[in-house]
């Protein structure tokens, strides 16, 4: 009995000491506490009796990314697309795609997502632009390649020489502002692959 009258006010004690402790945590963060409050099962699994698949095919794509990838997914609604997983498009058609292994990301209106991969081809490019390039390799490479590219032109990427097809033409045939390859001239024949895939239009598939 002398035991028990000790016990009951310790006991009291305790719990009342508990209780303050616990109310002083909750209110003490903030709106973390209204969260747990309102939600008291914490975050809920957005995939949580989904089956949700998805697949993707691939157009080819020219050096500069002009792949076109379509996706497909099942399983749920309100479905948003993205190819970098941070930039979501409602259409599940995503255009001017590189090539190269891409992994696509579909999200649901819940916020579940899936990811899939899918390999964009680069199709071969047009005998013109491959005549200009392997001539680039002897005459330009030497000093176009790598970050570090003089010029800032690095022609080793086949999109870079596509893209500067003016360029090239004003520093090794018209020698504007001044000839390339620095210090020297190409030959006639060398020049000429290069008027020959400008006067076909330039780009990688000619
Ligand atoms: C010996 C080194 C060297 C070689 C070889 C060389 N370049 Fe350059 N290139 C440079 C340097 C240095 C620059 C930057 C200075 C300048 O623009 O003159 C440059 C810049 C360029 C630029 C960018 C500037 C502009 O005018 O648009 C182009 C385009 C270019 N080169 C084309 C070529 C081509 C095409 C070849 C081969 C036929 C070639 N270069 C070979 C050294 C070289």
């Amino acid at each position: 009995m002398k035991k028990n009258r000790l016990l009951i006010p310790l006991l009291l004690i305790t719990c009342i000491g508990i209780f303050v402790l616990f109310a002083c945590s909750k209110s003490g963060s903030g709106s973390n506490a209204t969260t747990s409050t309102t939600n008291p099962s914490g975050t809920t699994d957005p995939c949580a009796g989904k089956t949700i698949t998805i697949s993707a095919t691939a157009t080819q794509s020219d050096a500069c990314g002009t792949g076109v990838v379509t996706v497909t997914a099942a399983g749920s609604t309100g479905f948003t697309y993205s190819i970098d997983g941070t930039n979501f498009q409602v259409s599940n058609i995503i255009s001017n795609v590189a090539p190269g292994v891409v992994t696509i990301t579909v999200k649901d209106g819940a916020g579940c997502s899936k990811t899939t991969s899918v390999t964009v081809i680069q199709n071969a490019s047009g005998p013109l632009f491959a005549a200009v390039k392997t001539m680039m390799q002897t005459n330009c490479f030497s000093c176009h390649s790598g970050a570090s590219a003089n010029g800032g032109k690095d022609f080793t990427i086949d999109c870079v020489i596509a893209s500067s097809s003016d360029r090239i033409k004003a520093r090794a045939v018209d020698g504007n502002p001044s000839f390339m390859p620095q210090g020297g001239q190409l030959s006639a024949t060398d020049k000429k692959k290069i008027t020959d895939w400008i006067n076909a239009g330039g780009r990688y598939s000619d």
